[in-house]
């Protein structure tokens, strides 16, 4: 394929991957954003195994086409509650990829560089190794934390920004030794600089508490994107710094928009929990009192007497894949002239936009799902809430509490409506690991059980009712 094609192929590329991200800004468009994005990606794959530079077919396809099967089989079997895990996996990959091409590339140097030409291409390959190697091991710690392999509370060493000070002066101080270093001597110097990154990848993220998980994630998405388009320059590809640089740059206003969600501080976040009190490590006071508990048959008289109802979906939904019953029932609420509503929290479930995909699949109408600042005013004139395996984005600790570990962060205010009904199957903990008061007070009671099989029960109760009055009315 002759240079300027791959030229337009790239150029075409980079227009879908623009595309796709505008299209997967809203639900609506997510699929044919989706689209743009995959044709993007082949017609980039396909360029560059075409284009002059390439010509070991056999590598290449020993390499591809194992990887294809690999990636194919483990994301079809992956449960949508696995999400993050998954990108955390793969955000890993980005970053094991950029240190491996930058130390291939400072072994087989390019020939014909030399003076700030070479000094530059030098610094590329220091700050790509440097940044891939914080992804890869900071990607690895998240999988472990989201997988519960490692505890979700924050590693709060004594003197850990410190540690973090340390490591990064270390890098700076093996950089000079790197740059300065003879045709390959800079080797050690530069794997050096890959343990202390490696390191602080680690300690940087390990120190981020299971509440603030949602911001690492989106933060390890844009740090790969940056990894990739470290990448790029190292190998002088144009269309990887492009797509490094959206991936980065999406990444990084997602972690924003994270931050201004719940309510942390973007530089806090990102430099291990820096400036943060002894909030983050769990100090807050048990909630005192006992829960009350309900019936189906009680909470469908209830839904049956109430006006308004808002539903307040969590990860418990998502678990317990409860969300075609909870579509039939507003649907059957709706038809009645009940007013029912969704609210959604940002950071609800375990991955961006995770209730919205769930409802959006069960057919619920796209304007009655509204985010938490549309409806959070809300509550008081409600009658009936039901928080469908919600927990940390209704805890009210949030706000009361300032030893609590997600003390700031917005929640739902649910207890404001006239009653609240939580479904989730114990007493116990959301992924923050913090108590919920919610579930004592006093216009609170818990319907014990998995989700799926209460709004199912809650569901056949109503169809019931619905029939019977039926009958009654011919
Ligand atoms: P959580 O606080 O995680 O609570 C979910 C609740 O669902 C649990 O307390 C659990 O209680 C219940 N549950 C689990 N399986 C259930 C089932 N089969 N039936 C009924 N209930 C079930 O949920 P949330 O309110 O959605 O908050 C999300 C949390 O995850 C936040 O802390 C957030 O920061 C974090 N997080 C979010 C993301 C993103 S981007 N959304 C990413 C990583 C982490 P029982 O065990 O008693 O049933």
């Amino acid at each position: 394929m002759s240079n300027n094609l791959v030229t337009v192929a790239y150029i075409a590329a980079i227009v879908l991957f623009i595309l796709s991200l505008g299209g997967l800004s809203n639900q609506e468009t997510a699929k044919r954003g989706n689209l743009y994005g995959i044709i993007g990606m082949a017609l980039a794959i396909g360029a560059t195994a075409f284009s002059a530079g390439v010509s070991n077919y056999t590598a290449l396809i020993a390499v591809i086409v194992p990887g294809v099967v690999i990636g194919a089989f483990l994301a079809s079997r992956v449960e949508m509650t696995e999400m993050p895990e998954l990108v955390a996996v793969l955000h890993s990959f980005v970053g094991l990829a950029a240190v491996l091409v930058g130390i291939g590339n400072y072994l087989q140097p390019e020939s014909g560089l030399v003076g700030a030409e070479e000094t530059i291409h030098m610094i590329e390959i220091y700050v790509g190794v440097f940044i891939g190697a914080v992804t890869f091991t900071g990607s690895v710690v998240a999988f472990g934390k989201l997988k519960a392999i490692i505890s979700s509370k924050p590693l709060t060493l004594p003197g850990r920004h410190l540690l973090n000070m340390g490591l990064l002066i270390g890098t700076v101080a093996l950089g000079f030794v790197f740059m300065g270093a003879e045709g390959n001597a800079g080797l050690p110097a530069l794997l050096g600089m890959c343990g202390l990154a490696g390191l602080l990848g680690m300690h940087l993220v390990a120190a981020i508490g299971g509440a603030d998980m949602p911001v690492v994630i989106s933060m390890l998405n844009s740090y790969s994107g940056w990894a990739a388009a470290a990448a790029g320059f190292m190998l002088s590809n144009d269309l990887l710094i492009v797509t490094g640089a959206l991936v980065g740059s999406s990444g990084a206003i997602l972690s924003i928009i994270m931050c201004q969600a719940m309510n942390r501080s973007f530089i806090s976040v990102i430099l291990g929990g820096f400036g943060q009190g002894a909030k983050s490590s769990g100090g807050s006071t048990a909630p005192g009192g006992s829960a009350t508990s309900i019936t189906v048959e009680e909470t469908v008289e209830l839904l049956n007497d109430a006006s308004s109802v808002i539903i307040t979906p969590g990860y418990g939904m998502a678990v317990a894949q409860a969300q075609h019953a909870v579509a039939d029932i507003t649907k059957i609420l709706r038809d009645r002239g009940t007013t029912v509503r969704f609210g959604i929290h940002p950071v609800a479930g375990r991955l961006p936009g995770h209730m919205n995909v769930l409802l959006a699949e069960a057919n619920v109408p796209y304007d009655i799902v509204l985010e938490m600042d549309e409806i959070n005013e809300d509550f008081a004139d409600t009658d009936v809430v039901l928080v469908i395996g919600a927990n940390d984005t209704v805890n009210p600790s949030a706000l009361d509490d300032p030893a609590s570990p997600i003390a700031g962060m917005p929640v739902l205010e649910v207890w404001k409506a006239a009653n609240v009904i939580v479904m989730k199957r114990s007493l116990s903990v959301g992924y923050a690991g913090v108590d919920n008061p919610l579930f004592y007070k006093d216009n609170s009671q818990m319907l014990f059980g998995d989700a799926k099989a209460n709004v199912s029960a809650i569901l056949a109760e109503m169809q019931k009712t619905a029939k019977i009055l039926a009958m009654a009315g011919a």
